[in-house]
């Protein structure tokens, strides 16, 4: 399998491309920024970009889909609950696959950061988008976007095995990418147990960091 994490400018921005490297088929994630170098990764591996997937429609993450769109013909993919299909666009919900190659995209809907949020699984590695990141997550607002977000991490991702590999949207932690098992271990905003508990760090988070020598 070829997998990339690429920087895409903005606040520290990560695209990712995968592909199967047998069959050359590719997805490239959240592409932003510099598109051109992003679209020189693709070229240069002679790979058959298929998909252009958005972990949530910020512009952080999608201002580079009509640009590598118009360069590959490759489709959009991104959440949509009534998983709409045109010409050009694969609206995808909780639990939908798509092929890579011999290879599967699962997608998992992760509301919480952005209603249309998405993690990407494929083999061990998880794509986390702004849902989460290594040793925090996703920047929301204090009501139910926070509890949704709570819900999301707790249901969907906290129960993936330790070994899946997190892969974010943003490079904000010490490593730029981290394991399942690592963020439940130590991620402060996943030892938090309840929702209260939660939303009370995300409420007093730059006091916290303070507190804790983080960046
Ligand atoms: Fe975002």
């Amino acid at each position: 399998m070829i997998f990339e994490q690429l920087p895409a400018g903005g606040d520290r921005n990560f695209a990712y491309l995968l592909a199967d490297a047998s069959g050359r088929e590719a997805a490239l994630v959240d592409p932003a920024g510099n598109t051109e170098a992003l679209l020189a990764r693709v070229r240069d591996q002679r790979l058959d970009l298929l998909y252009v997937v958005n972990t949530h429609g910020h512009f952080d993450h999608s201002a580079g889909n009509a640009a590598v769109q118009a360069a590959t013909g490759a489709k959009l993919v991104r959440f949509d609950p009534r998983a709409r299909r045109t010409a050009t666009e694969i609206g995808v919900r909780d639990g939908d696959e798509l092929p890579l190659g011999r290879r599967t995209l699962r997608f998992l809907h992760t509301p919480g950061h952005s209603p249309d949020s998405l993690c990407i699984l494929c083999g061990n590695k998880l794509l986390t988008g702004d849902t989460l990141f290594v040793g925090k997550v996703g920047g929301t607002g204090y009501g139910e976007d926070a509890r949704e977000e709570y819900e999301s991490l707790h249901r969907k991702l906290l129960v993936l095995p330790d070994e899946i590999e997190v892969y974010p949207g943003h490079d904000v932690g010490l490593t730029p990418s981290s394991t399942i098992g690592h963020e439940r271990r130590t991620n402060p905003f996943l030892l938090r147990k309840t929702f209260a508990a939660f939303l009370e760090l995300k409420r007093n988070w730059l006091e916290y960091k303070r507190e804790h020598g983080i960046a």
